[in-house]
This record gives structure tokens, C-alpha cells and sequence, in this order.
């Protein structure tokens, strides 16, 4: 049985060829790319557009960042799971990963931006992708054994409504010096943040790993790795510009990879 739920009505949604179909009849397409926008009508689609998403992609496939991606499967790999959402999936790069290496196991991926999604399921075609809000899943309730999060918002209620009771929580979020060279670059002023508080109400922490490693980076790989982070749109052209003049940086990679089960 489909894991999917009507955004609208809340009712278990069925595929019929190529559509999704709720006993009341909402009704869903699959597009040709494969995916299932599941938003639901009047919401609003934001998240990353398709100059970020394109970036990424680049960025990603440059290799800069395979040890997380590896270092996340190993956490993984100590987990047992049949079923794993990558909440806030984005263009795939770490789904696809988990399509191959846990290939037993039903993934599935979710973003709220089309153009995200698009790529996401064009890349991972043994994944189920959707469009839809963290906030508001389109999944029933204890749909999953596991949730990996890669910089993506942390909507702990729904994670905690879509996991199995004794379900974890796999994630990455960036140190406070993750960066940090980029950003003295870019701005006149950093502030380096301290580390955040690592609770999450409703889970408890199993584990967390530090990877903190040099990349050395060329204008293109830099300005991509600018273009996919958040602070992109909110920099001023005159900002964004002083990077065209750097021919290469050494630039510091920090993440945490914390493993939660929740309570
Ligand atoms: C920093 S990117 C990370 C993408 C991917 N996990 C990766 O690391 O390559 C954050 C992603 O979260 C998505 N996003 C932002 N707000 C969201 C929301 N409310 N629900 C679902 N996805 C969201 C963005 O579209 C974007 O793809
Ligand atoms: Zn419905």
C-alpha cells in the first residue's frame, strides 16, 4: 500500500497508471520526469530555484562533498531500515547514493521546489520523489523507519508523526566555521556563530561525528558553492562579484552528522 496521503483530504492516495487518486477523488499526475506534486492547491512553491538547484548540482558532482555523503552511509549503514525519506532532497545527490547502496530499501525523497524535485527524480529513478512542504507531509502517519536531513529544514512535528515508533533521525548541519574563508571573502564583517544547541524535542542523540576537511576550490566551483547556499539571495550584487576575482581558495568543510532515534 502507497505511503502517500491526499493533501487535500488526508485519505490514502493510489496510483492509477500515471496518477495518484484519493477515494474522493483528488487526483494527482505523475509527470513524465516522474515525480508527484502533492503541495496541495493554493500553496505556495519556494525553496531553492533553478539557478541554486543547477549550482548544486555542479558543486556536488565536483566531489567536494562525498565525505559527508559517505560518512552519512556509514551511519546509515548501523541503522536497520526498510523504508527512509530524504526530507528536503533537493537535486538528488545524496538520494541517489542511497538508491545504490541500500538497494532493499524504499526511498523516497520530498522538496518543495519543483525544479529540485525534477532533477531528484530524473537522477534517481528507483526513488519515490515528491513536491511538498517539510511542514506538511504528504505521508501517513508512522510512514518511515529512518529520515536523513541534509540542510534542509528541520520540521521535527511531521518527522516525528511520519517515523515509526523507534524510527531515527540522520542528519547533517554545518559547524560554525563551515565556510568561514568564502564568507571573508564575500562580506566585510563575519560572525563566526557558536554551535547551536543539539537537542531536538521528541528525540534523543544517539551519535554525532565531526568531519572538518580543506577544499580547494577554483572560481567556478566557488561561485557555485555561493549560488546553492542560503545566503545567496540576501547578498548585494557588489558582494556577490568579489568572487570573480579569486582564482582559487582553500576553503574549510565542517559538519556534524548526528544520529537521533526518536523517543
Ligand atoms: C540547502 S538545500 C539541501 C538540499 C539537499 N539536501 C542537499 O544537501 O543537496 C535545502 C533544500 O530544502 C528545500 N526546502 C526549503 N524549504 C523547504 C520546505 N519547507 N519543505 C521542503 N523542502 C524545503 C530547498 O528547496 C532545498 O532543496
Ligand atoms: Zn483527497
Amino acid at each position: 500500500m502507497s505511503v502517500y496521503i491526499c493533501p487535500v483530504c488526508g485519505k490514502p492516495l493510489n496510483r492509477v497508471d500515471k496518477t495518484m487518486r484519493c477515494e474522493n477523488n483528488h487526483s494527482y499526475d505523475i509527470s513524465a520526469k516522474g515525480y508527484v506534486n502533492l503541495l496541495g492547491p493554493g500553496k505556495i512553491e519556494r525553496g531553492d530555484d533553478a539557478d541554486m538547484v543547477a549550482a548544486r548540482r555542479r558543486f556536488l558532482n565536483s566531489g567536494s562533498y562525498d565525505a559527508l555523503r559517505n560518512a552519512l552511509c556509514e551511519v546509515l549503514s548501523n541503522i536497520p531500515f526498510d523504508t527512509l525519506l530524504d526530507a528536503g532532497c533537493g537535486e538528488g545527490y545524496y538520494t541517489k547514493k542511497l538508491c545504490d547502496s541500500f538497494d532493499k530499501t524504499e526511498i523516497y525523497g520530498l522538496d518543495i521546489s519543483k525544479k529540485a524535485a525534477e532533477k531528484a527524480s530524473a537522477l534517481c529513478k528507483a526513488a519515490n520523489i515528491c513536491v511538498a512542504s517539510a511542514y506538511r507531509m504528504p505521508y501517513a502517519d508512522g510512514s518511515f523507519d529512518c529520515i536523513l536531513n541534509v540542510f534542509s529544514p528541520l520540521a521535527a512535528d511531521e518527522y516525528i508523526r511520519v517515523l515509526k515508533k523507534g524510527g531515527h533521525l540522520v542528519m547533517a548541519a554545518p559547524l560554525p566555521e563551515h565556510l568561514s574563508e568564502l564568507k571573508r571573502i564575500v562580506y566585510d564583517k563575519v560572525n563566526i556563530k557558536s554551535m547551536k544547541d543539539t537537542d531536538i524535542e521528541g528525540f534523543f542523540l544517539v551519535s554525532e561525528k565531526q568531519i572538518i576537511y580543506p577544499m580547494q576550490l577554483d572560481t567556478a566551483l566557488l561561485k557555485d558553492l555561493f549560488t546553492m547556499t542560503p545566503y545567496y539571495h540576501k547578498t548585494s550584487y557588489e558582494d556577490k562579484v568579489k568572487l570573480d576575482s579569486v582564482a582559487s581558495l582553500t576553503v574549510t568543510a565542517a559538519f556534524t552528522v548526528f544520529d537521533y532515534i526518536k523517543d
